[in-house]
């Protein structure tokens, strides 16, 4: 009997159960392992739901058999047989170790050829191999259950946003460029000779405009492009959870992520997350945690001993102070890191974020302080600094003094090395919190001018555009981010309603009135049509399943990722096109001389 026309599949192979003993079943799917007995040749057989054992006994059939003799690693197989009971042979490591299916005919549907990497749970293969053979790696269980919950988490994201009254839309891919910090993406234009769209860093202006349109409660899940420096949890192309709400305040907003976060949560892991989430303004999670997206599992919270710095005998202590810089503390109670581990682990953290050094301490028994700073504290200083602390004998403390910039990102980073370190991070809880409260802007020393924190649409908090345009750097934001175990899982505002204070906004960004018309013409212009009050926020759906899934890297949870610079090794994208086909689309490419060429 042929399979496929003649013979269906049945079941898929994880879903088999001693229930099912005494069915005929027909399977398809791939030989994950065999194994030739003599008598009987066994293989597992995978697909997406997990795998079973299946036995060729040459006493039901031998030609089956030999066919089972024949398969190997990866070949794509239908096989129909009887659901039987292992009896005492039970595998309790399988979901479906209570049975096998005895085959009584068989098909090899296609051959594999011998494979880079083998189909494992752990791979010894480099991530370069396992990106450039991505649809085999994507077959290994591990990378099937995570993309089958952000499958799940899609679902239930747009399950609870339709629920909860929101409409989904759709926004253009080739558009204008939305500034949301990074370069863009470019196309040209063919029909246009020398013009370009822009692939959308997030749908802002255009989720904007739906409430212009009077489409209140938008979502979208949806693609953004962003040309920016790759991180571990940053990709060039990557998914936001995208959300607009008219005739709402900060409150509104946070009830309707956390509501949507909660379900999301109850879907996947069957736990409840307490809400209201935790609040903490942008100072005080900079104060206390150095980040503005702290990690709140564990504590190694700074301490600003900058108030006793002048007096504390330590040079370098004083100066930073002196010089407009701060000092900042963190205890590790106990201590019981070696100097080793401090110089190399410890030092080297604080120095990727630009720190100088690193100055540490131990409290011995009899209070003095040892260590590479121990020696130039007098007793008042210890007392101070020890006191505002709370240090103890046996506790260490590391100090850094420099700009504040830079304290708060080296010991935001030492904050987390000191946690990971000592095994002081919970394993499976979330620690959800909202950081409100942001400047408006940035100065930028070197550009001479401001920059929008969050983007160019978020309301501040003065209403007067007047008062902004004198004293930008005093401007409060009505931002938020959403936080989760040290990561910005989301970022909205409340925006701008209103035309004036847009244009007093894009004044202080140094816009003149050319470029305002010509980059935001159509939402000035909107902005004077009876733009209703509206906010909103989008979240990374990628971050939000790694942080379901429990991992660190965000190419674990995408199915075609890119590498951190920007490649895909499947593909081979990006890469050169045909002259003829760069002058279709009026373009001519200026390629960099090598570095080698340059040099020669
Ligand atoms: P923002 O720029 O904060 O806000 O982006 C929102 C969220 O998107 C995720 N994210 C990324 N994920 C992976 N790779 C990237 N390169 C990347 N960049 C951002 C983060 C981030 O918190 N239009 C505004 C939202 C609004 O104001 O409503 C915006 O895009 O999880």
């Amino acid at each position: 009997m042929a399979f496929l026309t003649e013979q269906r599949r049945s079941h898929r192979c994880g879903d088999l159960r001693g229930s099912h003993t005494d069915q005929d079943v027909v399977l398809m799917g791939w030989v994950h392992t065999r194994r030739d007995h003599g008598q009987a040749v066994f293989i597992d057989l995978r697909d997406r739901t997990g795998l079973v054992q299946v036995r060729f006994d040459p006493s039901v059939d031998t030609e089956t058999h030999a066919l089972g003799q024949k398969l190997r690693n990866e070949y794509v197989v239908a096989v129909a047989g009887k659901v039987i009971s292992r009896g005492e042979n039970i595998n309790p490591n399988l979901a479906t170790g209570e049975i096998e299916v005895l085959a009584h005919t068989a098909e090899i549907l296609n051959p594999s050829r011998d494979l880079p990497f083998q189909i494992r749970d752990e791979v010894t293969a480099s991530e370069d191999t396992r990106l450039r053979y991505r649809f085999l790696d994507l077959r290994r269980p591990p990378l099937q259950r995570v993309l089958m919950l952000r499958s799940r988490v899609n679902q239930l994201v747009r399950n609870a946003l339709v629920d909860d009254g929101f409409i989904e839309f759709e926004t253009p891919i080739l558009t204008k460029a939305t500034p949301e910090g990074a370069r863009d993406y470019l196309v040209p234009s063919r029909l246009h000779p020398g013009e370009f769209y822009a692939l959308p860093q997030s749908p802002q202006l255009f989720k904007q405009l739906f409430q212009v349109a009077g489409y209140d409660r938008y979502f979208q899940i949806c693609r953004c492009f962003r040309d920016e420096d790759l991180r571990a949890d940053r990709q060039p192309e990557f998914t936001q959870i995208d959300i607009e709400m008219s005739f709402v305040d900060e409150e509104d907003v946070f009830r309707t992520v956390e509501e949507m976060l909660v379900k999301v949560w109850e879907g996947v892991h069957g736990i409840t997350i307490p809400t209201p989430f935790r609040r903490l303004t942008y100072r005080e999670a900079m104060d206390r945690f150095g980040s503005d997206k702290p990690d709140l599992r564990y504590g190694f919270e700074l301490c600003d001993v900058s108030p006793f710095a002048a007096d504390s005998g330590f040079v370098v202590f004083a100066r930073a102070v002196e010089g407009g810089g701060t000092v900042r503390g963190i205890r590790l109670p106990g201590g019981g890191l070696s100097r080793k581990q401090i110089d190399k682990e410890l030092g080297k953290t604080v120095a990727t974020y630009g720190a100088k050094g690193l100055a540490w301490i131990k409290v011995e028994a009899d209070g003095t302080w040892k260590g590479s700073a121990g020696k130039f504290f007098g007793e008042a200083a210890r007392d101070a600094i020890g006191g505002a602390m709370g240090l103890e004998p046996g506790d260490m403390a590391f100090f850094v003094a420099d700009k504040p910039s830079v304290v708060f990102a080296a010991l935001g980073a030492l904050r987390q090395h000191l946690a990971r370190m000592t095994d002081a991070i919970p394993e499976g809880e979330y620690a959800f919190a909202w950081v409100t409260d942001f400047p408006a802007f940035e100065y930028d020393e070197d550009d001479g001018r401001w920059y929008a924190m969050h983007h160019p649409f978020t309301s501040p908090a003065v209403l007067d555009p007047e008062a902004l345009v004198k004293d930008p750097g005093s401007a409060m934001a009505r931002a938020y981010d959403v936080v989760l175990n040290g990561y910005e899982l989301g970022g909205g505002s409340i925006r701008i309603h209103g035309a004036d204070m847009q244009n007093a906004m894009f004044e202080v960004l140094g816009l003149d009135e050319a470029e305002r018309t010509q980059k935001f013409g159509f939402l000035l212009d909107a902005l004077s049509y009876g733009t209703p009050p509206h906010g909103g926020i989008a979240l990374g759906m990628d971050r939000l399943v790694m942080l379901l899934a429990g991992t660190d890297n965000i190419r674990d949870v995408i199915a075609f990722p890119k590498t951190t610079s920007a490649s895909c090794l499947m593909t081979e994208a990006p890469s050169p096109v045909p002259a003829d086909q760069l002058a279709e689309v009026h373009v001519k490419a200026i390629i960099p001389p090598k570095k080698s060429d340059a040099e020669g």
